[in-house]
């Protein structure tokens, strides 16, 4: 007794990204996650859907939000959480991610949930495990859990995702965020513009169809989303742009670039967020017109909805075992 209608089943062992998911699958987890969200403001947040199961957080890279929602959306469910970070573990002594993965695979995990800093590094280990493998951000490649929890909080507070014209703002070319909300929205049938120095924006990037700025007011003109990125100093290797001071000149968002955008346009910003730099703290902070800390909600509820549907398919024996 899934809870699942038949027809909607999620026929993927892993979730490395939203690159080729359809739009049924993305609407079915979203709609998975939307029951959570209630859940989640109960008393009793507690469902007896991974019960038995062990999650393992693998984090070779820092994170507050991501390794967190995933612990207690494994909890809330009834799973068993174990988190494991590079600072601690053998990784710091030598060992290499595929040796990693086989160690932890010995132990019977039922899910792995990975934050690796190349691309490709997360699907690499999905290929070595019996397991299944939610990517919690590679490289600058994808960080498909995100991309959902934006897609309900947009659909939330915009009754919808199709029609919407979003910008994506500022550090699109070491953005895994971007990526996946490129990839989510454009299947959902979302208009997006990304608006960006050209120093940020990645070569031929219209080919995934999307429009390219270099002018905060001209690209947020009647947007319905303003979704800022955080610049990603610790991918870049050059400089990308003159002064944080300049950066934040032409585009920081403060209020009066906001007008450009509809007087209802929703601020996103997946965090952390470096206030002054890409975004000016008022407009942050502002709760008539900012959807940052419902973000923060959502990524509970839909990282239960994405750990629901794999352990679903996973089988009931322990595979590869002797
Ligand atoms: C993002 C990430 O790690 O890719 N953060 C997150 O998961 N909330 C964005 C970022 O680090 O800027």
């Amino acid at each position: 007794m899934t809870g699942l209608a038949p027809e909607l089943t999620f026929a993927h062992r892993h979730l490395l990204g939203i690159e080729g998911l359809s739009p049924d699958e993305i609407t079915l987890l979203l709609d998975r996650a939307e029951t959570y969200v209630a859940q989640n403001r109960l008393a009793d947040k507690k469902k007896a859907v991974l019960v038995g199961r062990t999650i393992i957080n693998l984090f070779f890279e820092s994170s507050t939000r991501t390794r967190t929602s995933f612990e207690l959306a494994g909890k809330r469910l009834g799973g068993d959480v174990i988190n494991m970070s590079v600072s601690t573990s053998s990784i710091k002594k030598g060992e290499t991610l595929i040796d990693t993965a086989m160690t932890l695979n010995a132990m019977h995990p039922d899910v792995l949930v990975v934050r690796h800093p190349d691309s490709g590094g997360v699907k690499l280990l999905s290929e070595k495990v019996n397991c299944a493998v939610i990517n919690g951000g590679d490289g600058s490649h994808e960080h498909p859990t995100q991309a959902l929890l934006d897609a309900l909080t947009i659909r939330r507070r915009k009754g919808r995702l199709a029609g919407l014209r979003v910008a994506i703002c500022g550090d699109v070319l070491h953005s895994r965020v971007a990526r996946s909300n490129i990839y989510l929205l454009n299947t959902m049938g979302a208009r997006i513009r990304l608006i960006a120095p050209r120093t940020l924006i990645p070569p031929a990037v219209e080919r995934m169809g999307v429009e390219v700025f270099n002018d905060m007011k001209e690209g947020l003109k009647d947007c319905d989303i303003v979704m800022m990125l955080r610049l990603q100093s610790e991918r870049m290797h050059t400089n990308y742009f003159p002064s944080i001071r300049e950066y934040f000149h032409f585009f920081g968002l403060d209020y009066e670039k906001l007008a450009s955008a509809k007087p209802d346009a929703l601020i996103m910003h997946p965090g952390p967020m470096n206030r002054g730099v890409e975004i000016d703290s008022e407009v942050a902070d502002d709760i008539g017109r900012s959807a940052i800390r419902e973000q923060v909600e959502m990524g509970v509820a839909v990282r239960m909805a994405c750990l629901e549907v794999l352990a679903l398919n996973l089988p009931a024996w322990v595979e590869g075992a002797d």
